[in-house]
Formats: structure tokens, sequence, C-alpha cells
């Protein structure tokens, strides 16, 4: 079959963002576009679930063994990432193109944003994917371009950038709050180094959601906000041919959820995640257990297996046997999607946060690091879709908060008008992803642009 076009995508090795890309990929795919996915040797090697409709090749990042837990810092592997994986994604352009698929544009997570060296090499084109919401990239371009100065002094000190509600100091994402981060935020800045010289950049949200701060940073970069990229089944509107594919590094368990769930009256259920990173410390998952417990509620909760020595003792066998489902990974949006789910508390990554949107349910925003302090700021005090939870001076989020705020989205009037701007942020996620809404008007001019620079 020819095709309009073949893109190269090449994602950052986490699971938070190769999920958005495997997503955008099917959608170009639709379009008639070739994608080939470039994962690092030990990403694949990790993979549970491993089905998708494009094609994979694999690059390396000179951790083949271990990734970056093989790295002596993180300096060291973004550096090393940097030369082998220049290499190595250069003999695959090559391979590609012997093999009679050449390469029209490469699509690469602004981690990375070597890759544009590599486009230019091979005189490609070249369009940075931000999988993060347009907020989050705005703070660290302004921390870039040296106007936000941080670590802030004071802790409740508000900050003022242009297309941004005005934040406090609690809500910058964490690596620019604290000063331990340099490494991570040296990374993040970085990803506006290259952006001059590139074609597009793509972002994983939608304009209806951040209409402000897209105004504001269009003026700056050839910007086009492609998201929410949820898979089409479910979505009312589906892609031929699509159904559940995964690109995953945990097997999901797949049958208990919808069975369990089945039998859950309509959103009385809480459904509880910190997606695929985060660690969580021994006492915050005891309060978490108790709060859970408190609240009454029946809750199906995530754990992952190496956070499930850290539940309480027996908890599992009395507690959660009771009144809940734990397990150990869950195929998310069909949990989301279930008429029983009645809130979602949640980490707040920008998946998560973008998945409860598009699905239309109403969280507690429970944000642990990176990105997510400011994606909860934007979900209680923007967007009005939920309530965020307090942590004490320790950084724990007591028990009776996180019951207070189940509450207050499930029962009380607040919880009403969360669940009305619920429904409204659905249904415009919806329409910007249908034909002719903001995002898949955005995604057929990518597409328009990249089949006349493919001949
Ligand atoms: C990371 C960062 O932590 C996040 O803040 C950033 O925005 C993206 O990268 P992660 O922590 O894994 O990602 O969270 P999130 O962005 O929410 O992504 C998790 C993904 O895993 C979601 O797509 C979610 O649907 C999926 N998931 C999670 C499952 O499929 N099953 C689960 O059981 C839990």
């Amino acid at each position: 079959m020819s095709h309009n076009a073949h893109c190269l995508i090449l994602p950052y090795p986490i699971q938070g963002h190769i999920n958005p890309m495997l997503q955008f990929s099917k959608r170009l795919q639709s379009k008639n576009v070739k994608i080939t996915i470039a994962a690092t040797k030990f990403f694949l090697k990790t993979m549970q679930e491993l089905s998708t409709p494009v094609s994979i090749e694999a690059i390396s990042d000179g951790y083949d063994d271990g990734g970056i837990g093989q790295a002596e810092s993180f300096a060291a592997y973004i550096t090393r990432f940097k030369e082998v994986g220049s290499n190595t994604l250069s003999q695959l352009i090559e391979t590609l193109t012997t093999r009679g698929y050449p390469v029209n544009c490469i699509v690469y997570d602004p981690f990375l944003p070597w890759a544009v060296e590599v486009a230019k090499k091979y005189g490609l084109a070249s369009a940075a994917f931000f999988t993060q919401s347009c907020a989050v990239d705005n703070i660290y371009y302004h921390v870039h371009n040296g106007v936000l100065k941080l670590p802030p002094t004071e802790v409740d000190e508000e900050i003022s950038i242009p297309g941004l509600v005005t934040i406090e100091s609690s809500d910058v994402p964490s690596f620019v709050s604290t000063p331990e981060s340099a490494r991570a935020l040296e990374m993040l800045v970085n990803q506006f180094s290259n952006l001059e010289n590139i074609d597009w950049v793509l972002i994983n949200s939608f304009y209806e959601l951040e209409k402000e701060v897209i105004d504001w940073m269009s003026k700056l970069y050839p910007i086009k906000t492609i998201g929410p990229t949820i898979p089409s089944i479910y979505l009312d509107k589906r892609l031929p041919d699509d159904k559940e594919y995964g690109l995953s590094i945990f097997k999901p368990m797949t049958n208990e959820c919808p069975n369990w769930l089945n039998h859950q009256p309509i959103s009385s259920v809480v459904y509880v995640s910190f997606g695929s990173l985060t660690k969580l410390e021994p006492e915050q998952m005891e309060e978490l257990a108790w709060g859970l417990k408190s609240s009454n509620k029946n809750f199906l909760w995530v754990v992952r297996s190496t956070e499930e020595s850290k539940l309480p003792n027996n908890f599992l066998e009395e507690l959660a046997s009771e009144k809940g489902l734990v397990v150990s990974w869950c195929l998310q949006l069909q949990v989301l999607e279930h008429k029983s789910i009645g809130c979602f508390l949640t980490h707040c990554g920008w998946n998560s946060t973008l998945e409860a949107i598009s699905l239309g349910v109403p969280m507690v925003a429970m944000p642990q690091w990176s990105d997510q302090p400011t994606n909860a700021k934007l979900v209680e005090d923007v967007w009005g879709m939920g309530v965020r939870a307090k942590q004490d001076e320790k950084g724990i989020l007591r028990r009776e908060v996180i019951e207070e705020c189940i509450r207050r989205v499930m029962e009380e009037e607040k919880g009403k008008i969360i669940t009305e701007n619920a429904k409204k942020w659905k249904e415009l996620a919806r329409k910007a992803v249908d034909e002719g809404g903001s995002s898949d008007r955005n995604i057929e001019e990518f597409v328009s642009k990249l089949v006349t620079i493919s001949y």
C-alpha cells in the first residue's frame, strides 16, 4: 500500500510519554501516513503488552540492559542517550530508506531535542510533540527565557505568567520549585533549545481547554494542539478497525475490573491511581487506605506490585475485600468510562487528567511531583472539575482530608457543579477531535503539509 508520507516517531521511553505518541500515531496512520516508532531496546524489553497497529523499531539509549536505572546519574543518561541515540536513529533512517520507506518527518519528544539535528542531517521535516499541558510548557518556557526566577523565596509567592491565571509557588512544577531537581529542570528547559529550527510544535491538549495560553505561545512557535489523544474506541466516532492496543510496561488485569464494576451502583466508585512512576511514602499509603475506608465508598485502587508492600497489614484480606478491589494495573480508560465511577482520585499526571476530562469524570487531585501541581491547580480553579487535597506541613495528605475531598466531590452541592463542568468539558474534548473540531483541523493541516513536502 502506498502512503502519503512517512513519520518516524521518537518518544522519551516512559509510559506517560509513549501513550499519547502512540495514539497520535494511530490517528496519522488512519490518514494514510506511514508510522515507525523508534523505541529504545530496553523499553522494548520491558514491554508486557505489545500489540500495536504501527511498526516499531529499536534504537539505543546506550543502556540496553537497564535503561535509566543503569546510568550513574540522570545527567549521564541524557548525555549518553544523545550520543548513542543520534547514531542509532540515523542508522534507522538509512535502513528504512534502503528498505524502500524513506522518512519525511521526525516527530520527537522535546526531552530529546537532538532529534532536530538528525532531521536536518537528512533534510527531513521535524515536529516537537509536547506530552504535557500548554500551561506547564509555558512555565518551562519562562524559566528558559530567564523571566521566571525560581525557586521562590516565599511559600505563597504569587507568580504572574502571560497566558496563565495567577499561580502560587506551590502550583509550579516540582522541578522548578525544588533546587535538587536542577538536572531534570535543565532537560525540561532544553525542550525549547531547538524550536526555532523546526516545522511544528504539537501539543497534547485542545484549544478550548487552554485558549489563552495557546494563543500566547502561538505568537512564539508554530503551535498545533492535537489532543486529547484518546483512543477512538472511547469516542463517539471510532477510527475504522480501531481496538484497544497496548504498548505497556505493565500487564493490565483486563477482566477483573469490568466484572467488579458491573456490580456497583451508578457513580458510586472512587477510582484511585497514581500513574506509572509515582512512589508514595509508606505513611502516605496508610493515610490513603484509611481515608478510603472512612469515606465509606467502594473503591478500585491501582497499586503497582512495587508499591504493594506499603499497604497496611491485612488491608487486602479485610478491608479491600469488603469495599474495594485492588489491582496492579488496569485499562484505565475502560475503568474511567464505566458508569459506576463517581470520582477519580488522581496524581494529576497529564494523561490521567486529560483522560478524566475526555470521559467527564470529576477528580480529587492529589499531585505528587513533576507537572502534577500545576495540573491540579487548573483542574480545581480553572476548569472546575475537581478539588485539590491539601498536604500537611510534612507533605502528607491526611486521611480526614482525603475523606472530606471525596465527600465534597461525590455528595455535596459543590460536587453537583463539578459534575456539570465535567459534562461540559467532556463534550468540548470530543468536539475538538471530532471531524472539523479544533484538533482534527490541526491534524488535517499537519498531514496536508506533510504530504506536500513529501514529494
Ligand atoms: C508521567 C508524569 O508523572 C506525568 O506527570 C506527566 O504528565 C507524564 O509522564 P505518569 O506518572 O505515568 O506519567 O502519569 P500519567 O501522565 O497520568 O500517565 C499514566 C498513563 O498510564 C495513562 O495514560 C493511564 O491511562 C495509564 N494507566 C495508568 C493505565 O493504563 N492503567 C493503570 O492502571 C494506570
